[in-house]
């Protein structure tokens, strides 16, 4: 158990963030969950305060900084909606990278350690299994802040790690972020579901995510690593993972590939990556789809 040391981890109100706000919560840290416009999404807990910041502004980041004094800075936030991000690529500059680059510039000045999620979607898909030393090939807005960001860490001389993460499933503060849940809300409703056949990813679960980042947060910067299941899937087939688990076997759906369903931005197809560097380097292994989606089934007919 770490002793009541203060840790920020922006995104405390997002998916991901609230998972590492518990987590780092559970083994002693005095956690601050960072939100934006969602305060009510940072868990609730004693060892978890909320505070607010604009990653937009500097000025609110070195308020923040200055008033915590984090020795730990876990960096979940993100505008991370592609679309978004293609719309508003000067607000996603700002956000996803410049924010990024204060983050390191004040871990390097004040001796604190970084923990930055990064994404997949750093690659354009046209290979697959990427390792930490295939050079990022980002091919939308998205993409080139968060490999951007990423190199400014990486220059910073901040003692951090930059984590890439696949896609990531389990459920979500509000019901409706991650990938698992907005299949369960539209087999619900009655929507028709398609998946595409030529998108490839290793879906992880975001309770294995907190706690790599909880083992992470008692090493030292590891610099670039993938974080990712072991299982490479297409959407498909995470899709159809998805149903069986949760006793929707029987719902029909539609498949369509990637050209088909002509999104802009484009997006690359074989994400897969190669998670050797992890495994070698860490005891916590993310574990596969089928035990994952089962946990999720069996908590869900738990609380039923
Ligand atoms: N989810 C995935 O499958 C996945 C896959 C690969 C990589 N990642 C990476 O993992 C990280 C976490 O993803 P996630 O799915 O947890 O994201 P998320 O649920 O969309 O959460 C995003 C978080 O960022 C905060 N935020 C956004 N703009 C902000 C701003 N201007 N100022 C302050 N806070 C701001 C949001 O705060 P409010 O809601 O309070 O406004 C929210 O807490 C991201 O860096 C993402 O790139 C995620």
């Amino acid at each position: 158990m770490v002793s009541m040391r203060p840790a920020l981890v922006t995104g405390g109100s997002g998916f991901i963030g609230s998972y590492i706000c518990r987590a780092l919560a559970e083994v002693g840290w005095r956690v601050h969950g960072a939100f934006g416009r969602h305060e009510e999404h940072v868990p609730p807990a004693s060892r978890i305060r909320s505070v607010h910041v604009d990653l937009a502004r500097s000025g609110s980041i070195a308020r923040v900084l200055d008033s915590i004094r984090p020795h730990l800075i876990v960096h979940t936030a993100a505008m991370s909606a592609l679309k978004d991000c293609e719309q508003r690529p000067e607000m996603a500059r700002l956000v996803n990278t410049k924010a990024t680059a204060d983050l390191a510039d004040w871990c390097r000045q004040n001796d604190a350690h970084l923990i930055f999620f990064s994404t997949d979607q750093v690659f354009d898909g046209s290979e697959g299994s990427y390792s930490e030393s295939d050079p990022p090939s980002p091919i939308h807005v998205y993409g080139r802040t968060k490999a951007e960001a990423e190199e400014r860490v990486l220059e910073s001389g901040a003692t951090a790690s930059v984590l890439r993460l696949s896609l990531v499933y389990g459920p979500s503060p509000g019901g409706q972020r991650s990938h698992h849940e907005q299949v369960l809300l539209a087999v619900r409703q009655n929507e028709r579901l398609r998946f595409f056949s030529d998108e490839y990813r290793n879906p992880i679960l975001a309770a294995d995510v907190a706690a790599v980042v909880v083992e992470l947060a008692a090493m030292e910067g590891l610099g670039l690593l993938h974080l990712a299941g072991p299982d490479r899937m297409s959407r498909v087939d995470f899709g159809r993972a998805i149903l069986r688990a949760f006793g929707h076997e029987h719902v029909d759906f539609d498949t369509v590939t990637l050209a088909e369903a002509n999104m802009m931005p484009r997006r690359p197809p074989d994400l897969s990556l190669d998670t050797s560097r992890a495994r070698g380097l860490l005891t916590r292994t993310p574990r596969g789809v089928r035990d994952g989606l089962g946990l999720l089934a069996a908590e869900e007919s738990r609380l039923a």
